[in-house]
């Protein structure tokens, strides 16, 4: 028998301001019709002054595990994605560990931008896979609002905040990819592209920063990329595209998720999308478009999932897990 971190719980959080796209034409030279048209955007949703990641999170996290019939005391783990986390210490996870209750176990964040979540879920794997913790909440969470630059139209009216939540537990499984749970990742970075998106500043630096992003380097990049892990972790485990039932990917523009979904020989109608209504929420986009493409009746047990992500670093990868 093999140990598997099976999905037992998903949850998600938006704060409640939306922002259609009209907004910005008020004060930057752009129409609905280029973000629509040039990105697949149509609103976001933005935090209020006084919520932060870690309170997106909570209620995110919160979701799941009510959706997994757990509390709080019954975690090990909180393995927490972001990169806009409320202080610079500690972790959001820990802040999210208080404010669940959760006394005992471990709580951290990892950082690899909106490659964040594929990262968090690998780490949870393994931590569950080594005997470490049976029951891990790998949440999703972020207010790239706070890093805007409000005069930047290329990039400020394509993120949004939000926040997802999973439960992974352990359970046994038989070694073959009929299991359910996750059955295999793969990761990647490459630092010599860090500045096609990044944030120009930061604590060593002494500021703050905004999101800088060259787009059109950063899709080509994304194009090539993501259709390439995806495979690369399904052939892990002998698997192929048309095994298939479900892409989730990264929410960053409908035309990179098309252009991968067609690499993968793969229809747009086994692809969770969510980007209409979220834009790109960083490391939250994939838990979010889980618990939607769940609430939505799309994911159904058994099914074959692969999610797949590329974002600031260059950091990508891919978790094909059986939901
Ligand atoms: O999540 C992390 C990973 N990030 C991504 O995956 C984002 C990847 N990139 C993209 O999604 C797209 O590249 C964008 C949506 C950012 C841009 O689309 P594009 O088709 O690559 O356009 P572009 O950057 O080549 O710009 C085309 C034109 C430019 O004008 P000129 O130079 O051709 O005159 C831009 O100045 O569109 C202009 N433009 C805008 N026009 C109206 C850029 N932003 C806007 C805007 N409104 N908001």
């Amino acid at each position: 028998m093999t140990g598997r971190a099976v999905v037992v719980g998903v949850g998600h959080y938006l704060p409640s301001r939306v922002v259609p796209n009209a907004e910005f034409e008020a004060t930057l030279d752009t129409t609905d019709e280029w973000i629509r048209s040039r990105s697949g955007i149509e609103r976001r949703h933005f935090a209020a002054d006084d919520e932060t990641t870690s309170d997106l999170a909570t209620h995110a996290a919160r979701a799941a595990l009510a959706d997994a019939g757990m509390e709080a005391g019954d975690i090990d783990a909180i393995v927490l994605a972001t990169s806009t986390a409320d202080l610079t210490f500690p972790s959001a996870a820990t802040m999210v560990q208080a404010s669940l209750g959760m006394t005992r176990g471990f709580a951290f964040d990892v950082q690899a931008v909106c490659a964040g979540f594929v990262y968090a879920l690998a780490n949870a794997n393994a931590l569950i896979l080594s005997g470490q913790a049976k029951r891990v909440l790998v949440i999703g969470a972020e207010t790239f609002s706070r890093i805007m630059d409000w005069t930047d139209r290329s990039t400020c009216v394509l993120f949004g905040d939000g926040a997802g939540a999973l439960v992974l537990e352990e359970q046994e499984g038989t070694g073959s990819s009929d299991d359910r749970g996750i059955l295999a990742t793969d990761l990647n970075s490459d630092g010599r592209h860090r500045d096609l998106l990044y944030v120009d500043g930061g604590v060593s630096t002494q500021s703050t920063g905004h999101l800088r992003m060259q787009g059109n380097q950063v899709f080509r990049h994304a194009v090539e990329k993501l259709a390439k892990t995806a495979e690369t972790a399904l052939g892990k485990v002998g698997l192929h595209s048309d095994d298939v039932d479900w892409i989730v990917p990264h929410q960053a523009n409908i035309r990179i998720i098309q252009g991968t979904a067609k690499k993968m020989g793969l229809p747009m109608d086994r692809v969770v999308v969510t980007v209409q209504d979220h834009g790109n929420t960083s490391a939250a986009s994939i838990p979010l478009a889980l618990s939607v493409g769940k609430a939505r009746g799309q994911l159904k047990q058994g099914d074959l999932v692969v999610t797949e992500a590329i974002g600031g670093g260059l950091a990508w990868g891919s978790v094909v897990l059986r939901w």
